[in-house]
């Protein structure tokens, strides 16, 4: 694993490569790995020639107060997982590579980012299309692997991608979960036990508006305010949102979604790894 620093030596190393025939898997973090950004790594080295990762904490996604400068770093660990997992070069620019001055351009994906994370976190969207756009388009033509544990930020990123017609395909791989079902992240660490514990209950939650779902029920409203009634027993928790959306327009769903039993039949067909939906149940 070879690892680079700057924006020229990525660029000129990742177009030798596709001169050379190679297709290019790219995984963006910001570090601090777990199994989650592990699995996306995994999909990228079984799909593709060659694997860029990138490990930068962006400044431009965290808003005043936020947790820019205690976000956890561990290069070194990092390093050897990504090692680990068949990388072949790893990016990991300064703030000062990346952001010279402060940028005057910034990409901004504009209905998708209102609602559900973007409502708490008004500039976080903005931050993240502004630095995935630079990203991918220092890397150039690729596949690149994004979690659908953030599923609004991925379904603003295929958004980005389509509408400025880069040249990159955009897989969304499967969350990933603790063996009590809680969602990994890099943001865990924050958890003291005892509220670690009681994270679960968002997983019961969902899984139960899932068995919901399977049993039939097609009603938005009574899913969200199940979702809703179960967090808020909890009252350690307090609840950002909860909410059902269109899968690709992220447009709260009123009332009784047409075809989905249709649609439901067919989800239940093989399906490669990347494309299966995250089943909260699936990891019990
Ligand atoms: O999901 C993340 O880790 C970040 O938002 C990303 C996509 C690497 C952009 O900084």
């Amino acid at each position: 694993m070879k690892t680079v620093s700057r924006i020229d030596d990525l660029r000129r190393r990742c177009d030798a490569a596709r001169a050379e025939g190679a297709e290019i898997g790219f995984v963006p973090t910001m570090g601090s790995l777990h199994e989650g950004h592990r699995s996306l790594l995994r999909a990228a080295r079984a799909d593709t020639d060659v694997v860029v990762a990138s490990i930068f904490v962006n400044s431009l996604q965290f808003g005043p107060g936020e947790d820019f400068a205690a976000y956890p770093r561990d290069l070194d660990t990092d390093s050897a997982m990504a090692a680990d997992d068949g990388v072949d070069l790893l990016f990991v620019p300064s703030s000062a590579e990346m952001y010279p001055t402060d940028p005057l351009t910034t990409v901004h994906v504009s209905g998708l980012t209102r609602g559900l994370c973007g409502a708490s976190r008004p500039t976080f969207f903005d931050g993240v299309a502004t630095v995935v756009t630079k990203l991918l388009s220092i890397v150039g033509p690729c596949r690149a692997y994004f979690g659908r544990k953030d599923y609004q930020q991925f379904a603003v990123v295929k958004r980005l991608v389509a509408d400025l017609d880069l040249p990159v395909e955009v897989v969304g791989c499967p969350l990933v979960r603790e063996p009590d079902g809680v969602a990994m992240s890099s943001r865990n660490a924050y958890l003291d036990g005892d509220t670690r514990a009681r994270a679960t209950v968002l997983y019961e939650a969902l899984s139960s508006v899932v068995d919901a779902v399977q049993e039939g029920e097609r009603n938005a409203r009574l899913l969200r305010d199940r979702l809703a009634d179960l967090v808020s027993r909890e009252p350690a928790l307090t609840l950002d949102y909860a909410d059902v959306v269109d899968a690709t327009t992220l447009a709260p769903v009123s009332g009784n979604r047409r075809g989905d039993r249709g649609r439901g039949r067919r989800r239940r067909g093989r399906r490669p790894a990347h494309r299966q939906h995250d089943d909260p149940r699936r990891w019990r």
